[in-house]
């Protein structure tokens, strides 16, 4: 594997795998011996703003004793002169060994990757996906709850337009666990998500409206922001927000042993109150991110290896039809030089390989 782009790059086995290195980072963490990615530097290079992401990356790199370089602000980059992603890529590939991208378009570090001969990360691209989340979200619930495939996980918030909820459904999916999605009428999880749910991994998610009919059966409640900064025109952020906030007297409908999950940042769905409980598990969840970049990059740096033995996952079968991704916010519309190429999820289902999207006939968007 070159790239952790999507999280269906890792296999099950490859995921339980890594988290087994996590555990060892965190002592590399404790004992201070950084020397793992001794001489190697990391790019950074945000388009969108961060704190956990690009700051965790950057500890993770330092920490096994490598350099960080990068912006967090790309106007004061070529990006303002009109340089493409592809360009990006191969300039930055002779300046750094691995590349973490953050993209407002969703596929960009799919692209990156492309034209880059170092490995890159996905850091976040527009609603897409985010998967080094994912696996520190999967290593929290893993340690602290156990095998996943038992679990009732519920997922709440803004299931559209957050990136974090849509490669942690598929891997939730991919591990077994019981999905159910509590979220306002007009930020249900995507059609496209649900119809890979049911034609890739052969399952169901569940709906619901009140979190109070269902936190009862939680083992995990993986909270999210509304996507402000992300809702078309036609959605008021006031009519969407401050529906699921929870709070001690929600918690007190909750298992004892449930554990409270949050990518972060958090606007108001987490009272202040609910931190001292010992179900709230979101800033060690945060915390556990270093340990678990470290695990990736030290991966993909080949400092470390998974052995032959555990399985990976096959590559996507891709085709090249005369389509059109639907999606304004996929890379594939906006950088003019790519050409329209598909997944096929499955004999229902084609999926842009940069966004995930159903593609539509050309003559149909001309319209
Ligand atoms: C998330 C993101 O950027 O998608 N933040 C993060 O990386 N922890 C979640 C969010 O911004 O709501």
């Amino acid at each position: 594997m070159k790239d952790f782009i999507v999280i269906d790059d890792l296999s099950n086995q490859q995921i339980e795998h890594i988290f087994h290195i996590a555990d060892d980072m965190a002592g590399i963490i404790e004992s201070g011996t950084p020397l793992l990615c001794r001489g190697k530097i990391m790019a950074t290079l945000f388009y969108e703003p961060s704190t956990r992401t690009r700051f965790s990356f950057q500890s993770a790199m330092m920490r096994l004793g490598g350099s960080v370089l990068g912006f967090d602000n790309p106007d004061n980059t070529s990006v303002v002169k009109g340089e493409t992603i592809a360009d990006t890529a191969r300039i930055m590939s002779d300046y750094a060994d691995i590349i973490v991208l953050r993209h407002p378009l969703a596929g960009a570090p799919k692209l990156m990757a492309d034209y880059a001969s170092v490995p890159v990360i996905n850091g976040g691209d527009n609603s897409h996906q985010h998967p080094t989340q994912t696996l520190y979200d999967l290593y929290t619930i893993r340690k602290h709850m156990g095998p996943i495939g038992e679990l009732n996980v519920g997922l709440c918030g803004d299931l559209k337009y957050g990136r974090t909820v849509h490669s942690l459904v598929y891997a939730l999916a991919r591990l077994g666990a019981n999905i159910v999605c509590i979220s306002p009428e007009a930020l249900q999880m995507p059609d496209n998500v649900k119809k890979r749910l049911k034609l890739k991994y052969k399952r169901e998610i569940e709906t619901a409206t009140r979190l109070e009919d269902v936190i009862p059966e939680l083992d995990v409640l993986y909270m999210t922001r509304i996507q402000k900064e992300r809702l078309p025109e036609n959605i008021d952020y006031n009519s969407v927000s401050g529906k699921y906030v929870i709070d001690k007297s929600l918690l007190d409908l909750a298992k004892r042993e449930m554990i409270i999950l949050h990518p972060l940042p958090r606007v108001d769905e987490i009272a202040y109150d609910v931190d001292t409980d010992d179900r709230a598990f979101y800033f060690r969840q945060s915390g556990y991110g270093v340990r678990v970049r470290m695990a990736i990059t030290a991966l993909l740096l080949g400092a470390l290896k998974i052995p032959d033995s555990v399985k990976s996952e096959p590559p996507p079968r891709t085709v090249m039809v005369n389509k059109k991704c639907p999606n304004p916010q996929c890379v594939l519309n906006h950088e003019k030089y790519l050409k329209p190429e598909f997944e096929v999820v499955s004999e229902l289902m084609l999926g842009c390989i940069y966004c995930g999207y159903e593609p539509v006939d050309i003559d149909q968007t001309s319209k």
